[in-house]
């Protein structure tokens, strides 16, 4: 042969590669509203900046006339590329061969990109799309999801990881993008679970259905599973673009301060009256947010997910941080074990990757009830605690209206290491609130009053001398564990500011082998 026709040899074979399974499969995977693994890194990548690893790769099974099925790249497409010009490495599932199911060879693919990712220091994207172990193999799948699953974990907290799932991912395959930072999900065509529906009629005798075993929404809303829910592929391959602007490159990097014309010193005059007079009365937590980053901008994490506390990412003077904020509109802010798994492992993972935390406090307090002391919220309110105290990187906590017991505490409070302590005039610091700390207080005389009357009369003299004790920043401010108490328009230039002055902040813990966060 000669080189100009090995040349076109080469280029034949590639072309062959790039149709995975055939046309007909990818035409199968377009008629359910699916891209194939190569458009989906197409979309996702700088344009033209893919460069493909192991395409000529094929399997090495013999069973079951395997030995005369073989596809090139083996059911999944690996390689690095850009995302604004910054290395990312992906792998994508290719549904269309052998239904996207991991082989020996397949998991030796993923590995390669994962270790290289390590190497130089850059993100792992993987796209999902898999019917699992590739069933054929047998033990070498299994062996190879757990080469995978031990490279994710020690990624973790090194490289950011992030996962999409667009289509299935069942069984233990799952325990890969768990092991992850991020999961996105596609609302119609993606699915997660343990085992799936026929297995739980058998065992369980329980008649469900996929999507309500494990589609985006019970994930997204219910188990907390997934961070993120999109409508379509391509809304969530430009979300992840989105989410990378927010990160760093790995661990040793911080991330990066871009441009930004929205000015430090803008004064938002609105934050003066955001805030309802009544404390019972709730307020929309995302209005402040929105008015105090640069140009309104924050990308909500785990948006549908324990909704009492909001937890995402931001801008501030082109800086990135981790907003972590209680949200009076829903339960009035209070943290309960949801909550507080979610916002203990956002404020994780800012710190592991050098990512500044914002904490705009308005918490009544810990849930009260059988339930969660029962599902323990005593090891998972500890879980918040432990993270915030952990946390070495710089910390700025605005305590916004209630800053109640033991919540008080945990939402960043000064002796946990908060960097920059600030309350607005509306701070309302104390044990609890006015009129509970009144019933317990008391409890005996408003007994003894019996004309309904009289004891609203005492209730509210008790509780205006309580409020005007309590009920507000300056004792705390007074004891120096808020730095100031500050107006609330000026908030935006007061964050900036303590985020220039903390930039070269320095805090390490004491060597250990590692923690023991209350699990
Ligand atoms: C080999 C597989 C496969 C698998 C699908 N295919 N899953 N081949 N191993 N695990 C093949 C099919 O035979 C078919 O091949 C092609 O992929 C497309 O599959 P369809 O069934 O036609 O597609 P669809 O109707 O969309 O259904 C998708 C599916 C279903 C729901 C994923 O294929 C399915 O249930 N697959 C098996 C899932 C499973 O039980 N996997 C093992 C889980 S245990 P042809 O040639 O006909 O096109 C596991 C353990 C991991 O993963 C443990 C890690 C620790």
């Amino acid at each position: 042969m000669s080189t100009q026709d090995k040349i076109k040899n080469l280029i034949k074979v590639r072309e062959e590669a790039y149709l995975g399974g055939g046309q007909k499969k990818i035409e199968s995977q377009h008629s359910k509203g699916k891209l194939t693994a190569r458009e989906r890194i197409e979309e996702l990548l700088d344009e033209g900046s893919f460069e493909e690893f192991d395409m000529f790769v094929t399997h090495r099974c013999t069973n079951f006339g395997m030995e005369k099925k073989k596809i090139l790249g083996d059911g999944v497409v690996t390689g690095y590329g850009t995302i604004d010009n910054r290395k990312v490495f992906v792998f994508s599932q290719d549904f269309t061969v052998f239904g996207g199911s991991l082989s020996e060879t397949f998991a030796q693919k993923i590995c390669k990109i994962m270790d290289k990712a390590m190497e130089v220091g850059a993100p792992v994207i993987g796209i999902n799309d898999s019917g699992g172990a590739r069933i054929q193999e047998g033990v070498t799948s299994l062996a190879g999801y757990a080469e995978i699953f031990e490279r994710n974990i020690l990624a973790s907290g090194v490289i950011p990881q992030i996962s999409a799932i667009f289509g299935p991912c069942a069984g233990g395959a799952v325990y890969s993008p768990a092991l992850t930072d991020f999961i996105m999900m596609t609302e119609d065509n993606s699915y997660m679970f343990v085992t799936g529906p026929k297995v739980v009629k058998t065992v369980t005798g329980e008649d469900i259905t996929t999507e309500d075993l494990g589609g985006a929404k019970v994930h997204a809303s219910k188990s907390g599973v997934s961070h993120f829910m999109v409508e379509s592929e391509n809304e969530g391959l430009m979300l992840i673009r989105k989410l990378l602007e927010y990160l760093p490159q790995n661990n040793l990097e911080d991330p990066i301060v871009t441009e930004c014309t929205d000015p430090i010193d803008r004064m938002e005059d609105a934050l003066n009256t955001m805030v309802p007079e009544n404390p019972n009365i709730p307020y929309d937590m995302i209005d402040i947010i929105e008015a105090l980053t640069d140009y309104g901008e924050f990308l909500e994490v785990h948006r549908n997910y324990a909704k009492n506390i909001i937890t995402g990412f931001a801008k501030f003077h082109g800086q990135p941080v981790a907003i972590i904020a209680n949200q009076p509109n829903y339960l009035a802010g209070v943290l309960d074990i949801d909550a507080s798994r979610k916002a203990a492992r956002f404020v994780r993972f800012a710190d592991a990757f050098n990512i500044p935390i914002i904490t705009l406090v308005d918490v009544p307090g810990f849930l009260p009830g059988s339930g969660q002391e029962s599902g323990g919220i005593i090891i998972h309110g500890a879980k918040l605690m432990f993270a915030y105290g952990e946390a070495t990187v710089p910390k700025i906590t605005i305590s916004i209206r209630k800053s109640y017991g033991g919540a008080h505490d945990v939402m960043s409070c000064k002796q946990l290491r908060g960097d920059l302590n600030y309350a607005w005039p509306s701070a309302e610091i104390a044990v609890m609130g006015a009129k509970g700390a009144i019933e317990v207080l008391e409890g005996r005389k408003l007994k003894e009053i019996e004309s309904d009357e009289e004891r609203e009369k005492f209730m509210a003299e008790k509780q205006e001398e309580y409020e005007k004790e309590f009920s507000n920043p300056y004792k705390a401010a007074a004891l120096g564990y808020i730095d100031d108490v500050i107006e609330p328009r000026n908030t935006r230039f007061r964050i900036c500011r303590g985020l220039d002055l903390l930039a070269t902040k320095k805090v390490v813990n004491p060597p250990k082998k590692h923690s023991n966060i209350p699990l």
